[in-house]
């Protein structure tokens, strides 16, 4: 399992996401039906079979976030992005995800950006921050 695991990340990274073809002939290399890599592939919730934006935000949308301001920030970056939760900007810039818990609650509320954490948001902070990725 690990090489495959292996394998579909290597592969993400070098298209942003795991094209149709690409299942296909790891199918067939791995002697494994396509469902059962689409079963692995939704398990993760970072690999994606649909292209994605050059950014991916993740803002938690778990209870502590909640009650420390979460709800706001969700729904300025909806106004600023023009796109809801799972959804890429028209200049595929941004992916926006609304995410459980990222295990941060003493910090929250809490937002990622590709690999990057930002902690303590507001919404003016939060907003700032996305302007700054290209
Ligand atoms: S509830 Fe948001 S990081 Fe835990």
């Amino acid at each position: 399992m690990r090489i495959l695991i292996n394998e579909l990340a290597e592969i993400q990274k070098e298209f942003g996401y795991i094209p149709e073809n690409e299942i296909e002939r790891l199918a067939i290399e791995m002697n494994m039906q396509k469902t059962q890599l689409y079963g692995v592939i939704s398990f993760y919730s970072r690999l994606y079979t649909e292209k994605k934006g050059r950014n991916i935000i993740r803002v938690c949308k778990s209870v502590t976030c909640g009650m420390n301001g979460s709800k706001a920030i969700r729904e300025a970056i909806i106004i600023h992005l023009g796109v809801g939760d799972s959804m890429t900007t028209e200049d595929e810039r941004f992916t926006l995800e609304f995410v459980e818990c990222l295990g941060l609650c003493n910090v929250s509320p809490v937002m990622t950006i590709n690999d990057a954490v930002y902690e303590n948001l507001t919404v003016e902070k939060a907003i700032e921050i996305i302007d700054s990725f290209e």
